[in-house]
């Protein structure tokens, strides 16, 4: 190869890891508690996983919570250990976001916080099987949590967001959006959903002081493949190198809020997995290798 050439083609990979690993520092900021009009967050799926993880790096950055979940004593648990670690005011809601009533509660509560500065959109669940054989109402339940919950709650939540002219938005989404395999239909297209909600609503609310995050992370330490859904998934099949931890995947997301990168994939590996799959030709083969395994 002439020099010329290698030199090209050493800028042009030093360029794309640059772009592919930069987490520009966020333009969110995290103001010292407030005493008299403390900031609050409501975390959606708090009673595990993730959305525990937020609840406790959220108390830890001195916003009031508010949680909610199905199981009210996890919720309850939580709430004690946070109140008495951080100071701040916790506050549970009981409530299935799958159901109207459930998801009616919490948007009408949320239309009542007058100082709502995060809104974590982070309940959901997974299902393993081809559509042609799943429970139809699990499934209408999965596009119920994950796309007209988020979907409500943000638009409840942006008024007053934009109104002080600050806020954060983060949806939980996945890897998932962008790949392509046997049964996971809808999981994979909820998590698309959320990515295209993200990343159209922050166009909107450009220069509003309001941001928006699609966390998409990859395999993680919860109780996600616990469920009954997954009584065939063996999480030790897959090595260790591949699961993140919750507390990384939040701190991270946290840390990235408003640093322009809408679409937010915590982990070098699944940043690099991400990239290949986006990739026009590579992207779509290594989709069909995928699809076979299936
Ligand atoms: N773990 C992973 O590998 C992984 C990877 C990518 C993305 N994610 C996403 O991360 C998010 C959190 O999952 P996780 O990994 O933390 O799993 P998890 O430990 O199972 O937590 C799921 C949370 O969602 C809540 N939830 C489920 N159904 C609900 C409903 N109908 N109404 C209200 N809350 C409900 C659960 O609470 P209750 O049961 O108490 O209601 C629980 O708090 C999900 O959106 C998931 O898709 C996970």
């Amino acid at each position: 190869m002439r020099k010329g050439t290698a030199a090209v083609a050493v800028t042009a990979a030093t360029v794309g890891a640059w772009s592919l690993f930069r987490t520009p520092p966020g333009r969110f900021k995290w103001q010292p508690r407030d005493p008299q009009a403390p900031e609050v967050a409501l975390i959606t799926g708090a009673s595990s996983g993730i959305g525990a993880e937020y609840a406790r790096q959220l108390a830890a950055r001195g916003l009031d919570l508010v949680l909610v979940a199905r199981r009210q004593e996890r919720l309850a648990a939580l709430a004690a250990e946070l109140s008495a670690a951080h100071g701040v005011a916790c506050e549970n809601i009981a409530a299935d976001l799958a159901q109207e009533a459930g998801l009616a509660q919490v948007e009408a509560h949320i239309r009542t916080l007058d100082n709502l500065a995060v809104l974590v959109n982070n309940a959901g669940f997974g299902t393993v099987g081809r559509l042609v054989n799943a429970d139809p109402a699990r499934q209408q339940e999965m596009v119920a949590l994950h796309v007209m919950a988020p979907m409500r709650l943000a638009q409840a939540a942006l008024p007053g967001m934009t109104a002080r002219k600050r806020g954060a938005i983060v949806n939980v989404s996945s890897i998932a959006a962008y790949v392509r395999m046997r049964g996971t239909v809808n999981y994979v297209a909820t998590k698309a959903y959320l990515n295209a909600f993200s990343e159209t609503l922050q166009i909107e609310q450009r220069g509003t002081g309001v941001y928006v995050q699609a966390l998409c992370p990859g395999f993680t330490r919860t109780e996600f493949h616990a469920t009954p859904d997954y009584a065939r998934f063996e999480p030790a099949q897959y090595p260790a190198f591949m699961w993140l931890q919750a507390g990384d995947v939040v701190r991270q997301s946290l840390d990235a809020l408003g640093n322009g990168q809408v679409i937010f994939v915590p982990g070098a590996l699944y940043r690099v997995l991400v990239a290949l799959l986006r990739t026009p030709v590579l992207g779509s083969a290594l989709m069909q290798m995928a699809a076979l395994f299936g």
